[in-house]
């Protein structure tokens, strides 16, 4: 204990150095049960802590003596150009973590041009994050078996500028996350749903969150509801959770503009691969007709190198931008970007790769092929 006190004390005099020391400031600053909450994930955690052990048994194969003087990190998703391939994932209830909630991580995506993927279940509303910055925003989609909150919300999205619909599809029922049951996790009351989080209909049985969540979800949501996603909105629909070669066709075959690799954050189901595990089978599957992204497990620059070697166009981040919001407000989610992308640009420098395109699958090994 001592030792954790002294360490802290260090970041706190010199400032964190990297993403892992936002996560020590985070732990500090907020109550248990909130940090529990943001950094927690489903039953044994053994997802967990592999989507970051995952990316450590990936060794980078630089090149030498290529001009690197001109490092340029970025590029384009969707046809939006954004700084670097580094953009904020969709996470919940950001007020938890600071009372701007999702208007200053909005405004920080904006200072580090990204692309900010908004929650379904974020405590700001659409209208306010659209009015308090010009980053490019997606709206990340839960459907509940009340199909009509889905459609108001896909609209108030489109009509305040929102760019795209990232459908979740990996939560048909909520994962067991341990330490929200103990801690008796419960959404707060949030005005912008109007009162659809409001977990009065929960029943206290263990953790409110999951109760609530499982009487609203429609767990029949299927791929033929694509085509009534299309007939509520024209904006282009992004499908996030595939794991699977299977799923990855099915979602090329349907037209989806693009896919997200994910298995959020290890909440949903452990003992599903660390997502970088998959990704390349993925990319592989799609064959170029669809853009492909990536989550889960992102804390270096080294990390996003290896994404990109892969084959994803772009990755996500999630706890490492609640880290740097619970720390220090939108300074601390920019800070938590831009030491992404300096670390980013360091490795691209040292690895011989003067622009995103030159990250080829070759400038990586994974650990089949070392041995
Ligand atoms: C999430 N994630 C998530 N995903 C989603 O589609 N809608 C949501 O509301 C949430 N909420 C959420 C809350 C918290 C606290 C976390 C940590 C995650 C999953 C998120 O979009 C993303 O897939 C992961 O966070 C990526 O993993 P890392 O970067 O957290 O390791």
């Amino acid at each position: 204990k001592e030792g954790k006190q002294s360490k802290l004390m260090d970041i706190m005099a010199v400032g964190p150095v990297n993403v892992n020391e936002f996560q020590e400031l985070a732990r500090e600053a907020l109550p248990k049960m909130h940090y529990d909450f943001y950094a927690g994930g489903a039953e044994d955690q053994h997802t967990l802590k592999e989507n970051v052990e995952a990316f450590r048994r990936i060794t980078i194969q630089p090149r030498i003596l290529v001009d690197v003087s001109r490092i340029d990190l970025s590029t384009t998703v969707l046809g939006y150009n954004i700084s670097a391939p580094i953009m904020i994932a969709p996470t919940a209830l950001h007020k938890l973590a600071h009372p701007e909630g999702e208007v200053a991580t909005a405004r920080a995506a904006a200072a580090c041009k990204t692309i900010m993927v908004l929650s379904f279940t974020s405590s700001c509303t659409v209208e306010e994050v659209s009015s308090s910055c010009n980053a490019v925003r997606f709206f990340q989609l839960y459907v509940y078996k009340r199909r009509d909150i889905a459609a108001v919300l896909v609209q108030r999205a489109e009509k305040n500028g929102y760019k795209a619909i990232v459908l979740t599809a990996d939560t048909p029922r909520l994962g067991r996350r341990e330490a929200d049951i103990r801690n008796k996790m419960v959404a707060p009351r949030l005005k912008n749903l109007e009162g659809l989080l409001s977990i009065e209909a929960a029943f206290d049985n263990g953790s409110n969150l999951e109760a609530y969540a499982n009487e609203t979800m429609d767990a029949s949501l299927s791929w033929k509801d694509i085509e009534w996603l299309r007939s509520i909105t024209n904006m282009p629909i992004l499908i996030k959770g595939i794991l699977t070669r299977e799923d990855a066709i099915k979602a090329a075959e349907v037209g989806i503009a693009g896919i997200v690799v994910s298995n959020h954050g290890a909440r949903q189901l452990d003992y599903t691969p660390a997502t970088i595990t998959v990704l390349e089978e993925v990319v592989h599957a799609v064959g170029g007709r669809v853009p492909v992204l990536f989550d889960g497990g992102v804390r270096r620059g080294t990390d996003v190198f290896k994404a990109l070697a892969l084959g994803a166009q772009a990755v996500l981040i999630g706890r490492p931008v609640i880290y740097g919001l619970a720390a220090k407000g939108e300074y601390g989610v920019r800070r938590v970007i831009q030491m992404l992308k300096d670390e980013l640009e360091l490795t691209m420098a040292l690895c011989g790769c003067p622009s995103v395109k030159d990250i080829t699958r070759s400038r990586v090994r994974t650990q089949r092929e070392r041995l």
